[in-house]
């Protein structure tokens, strides 16, 4: 089983303990690769929309992007880790997903992450945890992954690892372990199901993409669902 983690924040703090403490479960099974950012993906999306408009692999900041991608694409269980900063996921992982605006489904989302399943780690001192998951969130189910859990934990004292009362840090990791031990019930080597709102959206979209094709039948993300065949009978799900 391959996992692949993207790491919201470089420190050793409490977020890459509670990270550690869940991927402790997978570790004699699984090959994992982990991203640390901002160290793995460092620069902010300039807006040039060259991925959109023409190829990803044009963008000045290909060499992060698409090494990242690789290892998601290859994974069976993506880990994000993430703590809240001003009630959000970091800036350098928003960085890291903005970079990944054209595997959006009105773009040219990638089939293997239909079948892929994630599991989100965030946690705050007293409030945001949640909203920063959303943020990650957003990205993982408009780039197809329906099967997303995520895991918000207040701390609601200190935010320095070692200073947390132990009471707390059992809590939080029978919490991970938890969730863990169903994350390896899954059975990794079928792809998960696509729900019905990942489905919803793909149509959605891919009636605007039929429009988009009879207004210009050289757009490139309208070339791209043709040549998947998304635009006539084929499925990101079932291919
Ligand atoms: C810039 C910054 C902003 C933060 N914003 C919030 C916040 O909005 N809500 C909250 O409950 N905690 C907030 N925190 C606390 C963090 O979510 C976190 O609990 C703390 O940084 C410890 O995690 P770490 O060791 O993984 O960095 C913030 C921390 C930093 C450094």
């Amino acid at each position: 089983m391959r996992i692949t983690v993207v790491n919201g924040t470089e420190k050793r703090g409490v977020t890459y303990h509670l990270k550690e403490i869940f991927l402790d479960q997978f570790r004699e099974d699984a090959e994992i690769t982990e991203f640390y950012l901002p160290r793995d993906c460092p620069n902010f999306c300039a807006g040039c929309t060259v991925c959109f408009l023409k190829d990803e692999h044009l963008c000045k900041d290909a060499e992060y992007v698409q090494k990242i991608e690789k290892a998601m694409l290859a994974a069976d269980l993506l880990v994000f880790a993430s703590p809240a900063y001003v009630f959000h996921a970091t800036g350098a992982m928003k960085t890291m997903l903005d970079h990944f605006g054209y595997r959006w489904m009105p773009h040219r989302p990638a089939k293997e992450m239909f079948g892929k399943r994630a599991v989100i780690i965030t946690q705050c001192l007293g409030a945001g945890g949640k909203s920063a998951a959303k943020d990650i969130r957003d990205s993982l189910s408009w780039w197809g992954i329906s099967k997303i859990k995520a895991c918000s934990f207040k701390l609601m004292s200190e935010v320095v690892w070692d200073k947390i009362p132990e009471k707390k840090k059992t809590e939080m990791s029978e919490r991970l372990v938890r969730i863990a031990k169903q994350t390896c019930k899954f059975d990794f080597t079928r792809p998960a199901r696509t729900g019905f709102i990942t489905k919803m959206k793909f149509y959605m979209v891919r009636m605007l993409q039929k429009n988009l094709g009879k207004q210009d039948p050289e757009y490139t993300d309208y070339r791209y669902w043709n040549h998947n065949g998304w635009t006539d009978a084929q499925r990101p799900w079932k291919q």
